[in-house]
């Protein structure tokens, strides 16, 4: 049985570049069927699509073109995958919100298939919190946003905001589809963000991360079907809906919960921030302004070293290196020293990549000394980079 896919096309210029994703789609095979929105046939009329497909184009529920059965229902539970390019700013707020107001959004509620979204806009339209938010959100729901590509965009302006080329969409939906439950019952262990250490009751010691590179590594994996539980320090992302959250403060609090859990988990990765110093007293009063004073400081728990020293067999531990320099040799030592399989190396050197960012830059070094760079990315495609390797790791070790 071929594979069937629908393909949701929106009203933005980059509806014409939906005709060679669908025509690509039924070269490989598939048996494709195209939803348009009202708007999208302002741009590319629909017997381009028809005759692409074979297939009639939807655009209203009510509209009764062929036989009598209740279409978005059906066409939603034939579906293999909905791919939604371009994604409109207007389609991601509407599926965000759950409208559902012509056959594209009412099948996107009643399909339980993997979605993948492909958005395309003006550069400040996807940047604007209310697009980000709803980005944010569709994602936490389990929907596949891609980014969006650099370069000229329709509008005259120069920037990000360009869809993705589509063989890039079909790689992207392709995958997507292939890993689907391919972890399912492998238990995997995330840990996300900073900690702070307290000096007072108002202040503390803290650093950079966001958690967004954690919380992208426990979505990849609650993509694939594992169960997944999170442990993170204080962060503003919002929690994947499926992962078992554990909330911390401080590196203690990050030590007592990752050690703890530790012995009912397949896969360990380590990615919070941890501080490696703790106020040695914490004053149980404000500190009050006055001469200089010295804080002193003693060493936390390091949690990585004592996660390696007691890993189990057939438990696969991974392990961050944020350096700044002496990048191979530092994440090669800590990998070593801590008893590693994986270490992912990122330079936070940068200011546009790492901390604070939605884009990362990682090398992955492996315990049998070879290694493997996975570029500069968003943390979102290095966190599906990242579950591929895992997940090959934990099969070949559990294998033996
Ligand atoms: C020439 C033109 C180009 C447009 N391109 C885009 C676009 O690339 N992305 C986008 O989100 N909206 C774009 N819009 C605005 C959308 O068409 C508008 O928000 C519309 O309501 C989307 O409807 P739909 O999401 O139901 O298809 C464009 C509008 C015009 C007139």
């Amino acid at each position: 049985m071929p594979l069937t896919v629908i393909v949701g096309v929106s009203g933005g210029i980059a509806a014409y570049k939906s005709a060679y994703l669908v025509s690509a789609l039924k070269k490989k095979g598939y048996e494709v069927h195209v939803l348009m929105t009202q708007n999208a046939l302002k741009f590319v009329g629909a017997v381009t699509f028809e005759t692409l497909t074979g297939n009639a184009v939807l655009t209203d529920t009510f509209e009764r073109k062929e036989e009598y059965d209740v279409k978005h229902v059906s066409l939603a539970k034939k579906a293999d995958m909905l791919i939604i390019a371009p994604a409109t700013a207007d389609i991601l707020a509407k599926a965000a919100a759950g409208i559902a107001d012509d056959m594209l959004t009412t099948t996107l509620l009643a399909t339980s298939c993997p979605v993948v979204f492909a958005p395309a806009m003006n550069e400040a339209m996807f940047a604007d919190s209310a697009t980000q938010h709803n980005v944010s959100l569709l994602k936490k729901r389990g929907y596949y946003v891609m980014d969006t590509g650099q370069g000229l965009l329709a509008c005259g302006d120069v920037g990000s905001g360009r869809m993705k080329e589509p063989d890039e969409i079909i790689d992207f939906a392709m995958h997507v589809f292939k890993s689907l439950h391919d972890m399912a019952g492998i238990r995997v262990l995330v840990s996300a963000g900073p900690t702070r250490e307290m000096i007072d009751p108002v202040r503390f010691l803290s650093n950079r991360s966001t958690g967004k590179m954690g919380y992208a590594i426990a979505q990849a994996a609650i993509n694939r079907g594992a169960d997944v539980t999170l442990v993170s320090g204080p962060v503003a992302v919002e929690a994947p809906l499926k992962a078992k959250m554990m909330h911390v403060v401080s590196a203690a609090e990050m030590a007592s919960q990752m050690l703890r859990l530790c012995k009912h988990a397949d896969i360990i990765v380590m990615a919070a921030a941890v501080a490696d110093y703790t106020p040695e007293t914490v004053s149980s009063l404000k500190i009050k302004k006055g001469a200089d004073m010295t804080l002193n400081l003693v060493r936390t728990k390091d949690i990585l070293s004592e996660l390696g020293a007691s890993k189990k067999d057939n438990q696969l531990l991974m392990g961050f290196a944020a350096e700044t320099h002496d990048f191979e040799a530092n994440a090669k030592t800590k990998m070593n020293k801590k008893n590693l399989d994986v270490i992912a190396l990122n330079d936070v050197s940068r200011s546009d990549e790492g901390f604070e960012s939605d884009r990362n830059n990682i090398i992955l070094y492996y315990k049998d000394g070879t290694s493997q760079n996975l570029g500069s990315e968003s943390k979102t495609i290095l966190s599906q980079h990242i579950m591929d390797v895992l997940k090959k790791q934990y099969q070949k070790m559990t294998a033996r």
